[in-house]
């Protein structure tokens, strides 16, 4: 995340993230499921302006995401659900804040898509609100009143190149990546719930292990295979996803796997170059969005 003043405003650059591994311990008597996640900070980010008001109100705007292929993107939810207007709220009213707030967003990381884009602008509320409305509150703070908002939101606030997140996946574990990692994203037609994903996941907690995966990031060498056990859920939902990675990870000659709880499916590339060349191939072929993607901070 990257905050910068810009005349009376805050203008907060926020990442989304790509999941290189994602198990499934097991369902939790408050209904989310406990985890174990690899997360990497990729080079799509939503942009925020906060501007302060005298008046204690909050606004919201949405600039919605351009498509980068012929699928529309979404319009997302500029109501009281919004994770962004959480957020606030939640600073406002545990803080007592009788300051304001117009936040612009500008969207570019596609929504039900499993790259953490509502999770990453709620981090960069809370980091943007704590320097407009001079809170004070330490990273500690901060990353507490995230667990409460959502499970991706903790990952945002810090965004390491590179982190194991367990738990609900509020607690982050940051670790080394050697190298820069080049991937090739595609949205499908079609976007995926959370919700709905996790409520079709089944069978007994997995035990797959993702250290031959921190190894190799450690290492800089080449990533082992990919694995997600949202996947066989998310393929009951949405059968065509099975094509999408099979498609990708032909064109990327690499391993390919879904996000999260999806629906956008990612492949592995050699290099930035092969990542642009193979987008551009998906986005004439097919007519979706598809994206070129680095490691970044
Ligand atoms: O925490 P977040 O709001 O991002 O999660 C959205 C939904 O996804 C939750 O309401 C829950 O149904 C599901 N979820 C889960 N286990 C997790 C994370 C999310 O079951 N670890």
């Amino acid at each position: 995340m990257r905050i910068r003043r810009q005349g009376p405003s805050l203008v907060v650059d926020t990442p989304a993230k790509l999941n290189l591994f994602l198990e499934v311990h097991g369902r939790r008597p408050d209904g989310y499921h406990d985890i174990e996640t690899v997360m990497v900070s990729v080079d799509l980010y939503d942009t925020l302006r906060f501007t302060l008001l005298r008046e204690p109100m909050l606004q919201l705007s949405v600039l919605p995401a351009v498509s980068r292929g012929a699928v529309p993107q979404p319009q997302i939810p500029v109501g009281n659900d919004n994770l962004v207007l959480r957020a606030a709220t939640l600073l406002r009213e545990r803080f007592g804040v009788h300051k304001g707030v117009r936040i612009e967003l500008q969207k570019r990381i596609p929504a039900q898509a499993g790259m953490g884009g509502g999770s990453s602008d709620a981090a960069a509320t809370l980091a943007g609100l704590n320097r407009l409305w001079d809170l004070g509150l330490a990273s500690q703070e901060l990353h507490s009143l995230a667990a409460t908002l959502g499970s991706d939101i903790n990952f945002f606030l810090d965004s390491p190149l590179l982190a194991v997140c367990r738990g609900r996946g509020e607690a982050i574990e940051p670790h080394l990546l050697q190298t820069r990692l080049s991937f090739v994203a595609v949205q499908p037609e079609r976007g995926l719930s959370t919700a709905a994903v996790f409520r079709r996941w089944e069978g007994a907690p997995g035990k797959t292990s993702c250290e031959p995966l921190l190894a190799a990031a450690r290492a800089g060498s080449s990533l082992p295979a990919l694995y997600n056990a949202l996947q066989p859920p998310a393929e009951s939902l949405y059968p065509e996803l099975k094509t999408w990675c099979q498609a990708l990870s032909s064109a990327a000659a690499g391993p390919a796997l879904m996000t999260g709880s999806g629906s956008v499916c990612f492949a592995v590339c050699r290099n930035p170059r092969q990542a642009a060349r193979t987008a551009a191939w998906i986005r004439q072929r097919f007519r979706l969005s598809a994206w070129p993607l680095s490691s970044s901070v």
